[in-house]
């Protein structure tokens, strides 16, 4: 049975930062405390749509892998902010590589990357694919609603990829546990979708809701059961991996998953300071700077995992093969931004801020 190998990576972030400082120029907060409950200082907010992040995330992937679009057998997207429902984004990406092959988008919420890696690597082991897209991208600005602080400071947008190809070396993905716990569907989410009443201009005034700290919890549960699944099933322990990459929500989330299954805290990689929670695209890019930044070796025992709404969560043990460079670069760019992170959101902010002031009028 063929393995399922990652050969390339890429990420693509839009150019205009969101500082903390900038959210307290229209916000009731500041850096010390969303610095200080989740470890972020600043998020991307995109000018262009999904598609677009996940199109060059792809392209820096394939160059990565040494492929062409063409190479390519299928596209698994995971975004639960796709610039359409129908069609879906991950056609808009096949035609922008030039691939002929299935194309499909996922949502798993912000363990949709994760659940696609393990759809993409059932396709290889079964010896249906050879290659794989998979990618994690979202925009979830779409969602915020700026007057909104205990939501509105966590989020970014960004996109990350990778290709997976059949090998018959022992390496790649070894072994992987997806689960979902639909009793804590309440605890996060959005009314986007078809229960809105396109007559009803209230109906189309969604925003993404959620309990914090029960979703804290259920996060540490949710991963950290299936991490041990993973280890049980390899029969390896803690001690085994060399690096984890975990879901990018909460800086405290990771550092309490950690510490509970007894991993050493410099094993944890975390790069939310720079881009927030950008849900299905977090793994991915998170992936690629490590690799960027020489804390992936080869041959080293990988553990990711993530969770996400539904309440979705996976775990995923990967051995990484030789190569820890490119193979080659893509010198492509998105289109120029003329815009600031706060002129972006002007008009958003300022509908959401007179909205709430009517609310408490
Ligand atoms: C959201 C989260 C950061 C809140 O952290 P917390 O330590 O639980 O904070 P609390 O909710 O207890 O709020 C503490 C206080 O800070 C206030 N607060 C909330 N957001 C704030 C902000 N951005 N700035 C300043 N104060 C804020 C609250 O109003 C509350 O004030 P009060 O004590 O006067 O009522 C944390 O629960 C979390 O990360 N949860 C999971 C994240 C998540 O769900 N991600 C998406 C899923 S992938």
């Amino acid at each position: 049975m063929p393995n399922a190998m990652i050969t390339g990576w890429g990420k693509c972030l839009p150019p205009a930062a969101l500082t903390n400082h900038d959210l307290a120029t229209f916000m009731d907060t500041n850096d010390e405390w969303i610095y200080s409950r989740t470890g972020i200082k600043q998020r991307y907010i995109s000018h262009v749509d999904t598609s677009a992040l996940a199109t060059l995330a792809a392209k820096r992937a394939l160059a990565c892998a040494g492929l062409k679009g063409s190479d390519i057998d299928m596209i698994i997207l995971g975004t639960a902010t796709p610039d359409t429902l129908v069609p879906n984004i991950a056609a808009t990406v096949q035609a922008e590589i030039g691939a002929e092959c299935a194309a499909l988008d996922i949502n798993a919420a912000c363990s949709g990357f994760l659940y696609g890696l393990g759809l993409a690597t059932a396709q290889i082991r079964s010896g249906q694919y050879k290659r794989i897209l998979v990618i994690g991208a979202e925009r979830l600005a779409f969602y915020l609603d700026w007057s909104r602080r205990d939501t509105a400071v966590l989020f970014g947008d960004g996109a990350g990829a990778v290709v997976v190809e059949a090998t018959e070396q022992d390496v790649g993905v070894k072994a992987y546990e997806l689960n979902n716990d639909p009793e804590g569907r309440e605890i996060l989410k959005t009314t986007f979708g078809t229960q809105m009443d396109r007559l009803d201009a209230e109906s189309l005034d969604f925003f993404l809701q959620f309990d914090g700290r029960e979703i804290f919890k259920r996060a540490i549960a949710g991963m950290g059961g299936l991490s041990q699944k993973v280890l049980t099933k390899l029969d390896m322990t803690s001690d085994d991996i060399d690096i984890v990459i975990p879901h990018q929500a909460n800086v405290r989330i990771i550092d309490t998953l950690i510490s509970k299954m007894k991993i050493p805290a410099e094993k944890a990689f975390k790069n939310i300071e720079n881009y927030g929670n950008t849900s299905a695209a977090t793994v991915p890019i998170a992936l690629c700077d490590a690799l960027e930044q020489g804390r992936i070796k080869p041959g080293q025992n990988i553990l990711t995992c993530a969770f996400g709404a539904g309440l979705t969560s996976a775990a995923m043990m990967i051995k990484w093969g030789e190569r820890v460079t490119p193979i080659n670069e893509c010198d492509e760019e998105l289109p120029a931004c003329d815009k600031t992170a706060l002129e972006i959101i002007e008009k958003s902010v300022k509908y959401f801020l007179s909205k709430a002031e009517k609310e408490q009028a």
